[in-house]
């Protein structure tokens, strides 16, 4: 008797769904891809297509009526949380992409329905699944770092304004660089800190170029008249043991670097730089240096990411990416987006 297939259902199987996501459900031989949902009935057949699936649907809720073990949800952000919320409903355990929301309240939601269910929740942070994050983790968790007082983390590009409206209108979006790649690096630097309780922040978001005309950008035009989210935004956060942290990001800068992915975190026994996974500490009274490797799969994170999941939901093990971190990670950005609208220091919820 053969084992019954890991039954698989996808919502939204646009750029990240078919670019990463179908392959790495692919890859896994005790998965099967069962049936696709878009809004578009030809994006949907494509992926079908790709996936090996033999239904498609252009409205979710007839996905969700369907016998699943699970659903991967790649919708627009702001698409995520009725989504989530109702696959949770239906039974199914749920990985998302990042953000899995843009306000706490909507996470708080998501992760008390899953609870209550007893279901897994994952969000889609697959820059956890690179080997320099594994490396960093383990020496982090090896007591290498100490406490970490503070850190510095930035998404910068220069020229990377994703032009598809999932991005730069707010109603779809909820939110421009920190809500696309500044959450990577957050998450990332949130999680080597061992997620201390974020308590206040301090930010701006700004548009600075993306009204106007004189900025190139690798990935061509996009529609000024609709571009309703921020090009650069910065916050200063204080976590309630006292450590605080920079954040910076931004798609369009004046600066060299296509793209600067950083999370660097000062500790009490060493320092750390990720994602080049580099230490700095102290031996002997004698400064130290080195990078750090680990031997885990490097080629494709979000294919290990899936992998995680998976295991996850067939072996009872908690979710790699709990909703109890991403509200840390969201309330964050929810009160940098709050600060700057409102001109103050505004407290974290969640
Ligand atoms: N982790 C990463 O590396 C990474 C990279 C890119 C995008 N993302 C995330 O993935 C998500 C999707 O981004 P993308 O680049 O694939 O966008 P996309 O626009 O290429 O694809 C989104 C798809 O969702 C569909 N859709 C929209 N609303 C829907 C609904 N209510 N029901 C069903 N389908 C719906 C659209 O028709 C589209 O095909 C976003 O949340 C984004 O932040 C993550």
């Amino acid at each position: 008797m053969s084992t019954p297939k890991f039954r698989v259902g996808l919502i939204g199987a646009g750029g990240i769904s078919q670019a990463v996501h179908i392959p790495g459900w692919k890859n896994l031989p005790q998965v099967e891809i069962v049936a696709v949902a878009d809004l578009s009935e030809a994006t949907a057949q494509k992926a079908a297509a790709m996936a090996g699936a033999k239904q498609v649907f252009t409205d979710y809720r007839d996905l969700l009526e369907l016998d699943l073990d699970a659903v991967d949800i790649c919708t627009p952000n702001k698409a995520h949380t009725p989504a989530v919320l109702a696959a949770l409903e239906s039974g199914k355990h749920v990985l998302c992409e990042k953000p899995l929301a843009v306000t706490t309240d909507e996470v708080r939601a998501m992760g008390v329905l899953a609870d209550s269910k007893n279901l897994k929740l994952m969000t889609g942070q697959h820059q956890r699944f690179t080997q320099g994050a594994v490396a960093s983790k383990t020496w982090v968790d090896g007591g290498n770092l100490g406490e970490a007082y503070h850190a510095r983390v930035r998404a910068m590009r220069r020229a990377g304004l994703p032009p598809a409206f999932g991005f730069i209108d707010q109603k779809l979006s909820g939110g421009g660089p920190s809500m696309d790649i500044g959450v990577h690096a957050l998450d990332l630097c949130m999680w080597l800190m061992g997620f201390p309780k974020p308590v206040r922040v301090s930010g701006s978001a700004k548009t600075v170029f993306a009204k106007g005309h004189g900025m190139p950008n690798m990935w061509g035009e996009w529609d000024r008249e609709r571009f309703s989210v921020e090009d650069f935004a910065t916050g200063y956060v204080h976590f309630d043991n006292g450590a605080t942290m920079i954040l910076e990001s931004a798609w369009l800068s004046h600066q060299e670097e296509n793209e600067e992915l950083l999370a660097q975190l000062y500790g009490t026994k060493g320092g750390l730089k990720w994602p080049d996974a580099k230490f700095t500490t102290v031996i002997n009274g004698t400064h130290a240096q080195g990078s750090l490797t680990h031997p885990i799969n490097v080629q494709h994170p979000h294919w290990n990411e899936i992998a995680a999941f998976c295991d996850c939901v067939q072996n009872g093990k908690p979710s790699p990416v709990p909703w109890t971190e991403t509200i840390k990670v969201i309330g964050i950005l929810e009160a940098l987006y709050t600060s700057s609208t409102e001109g103050r220091e505004v407290a974290v919820k969640g």
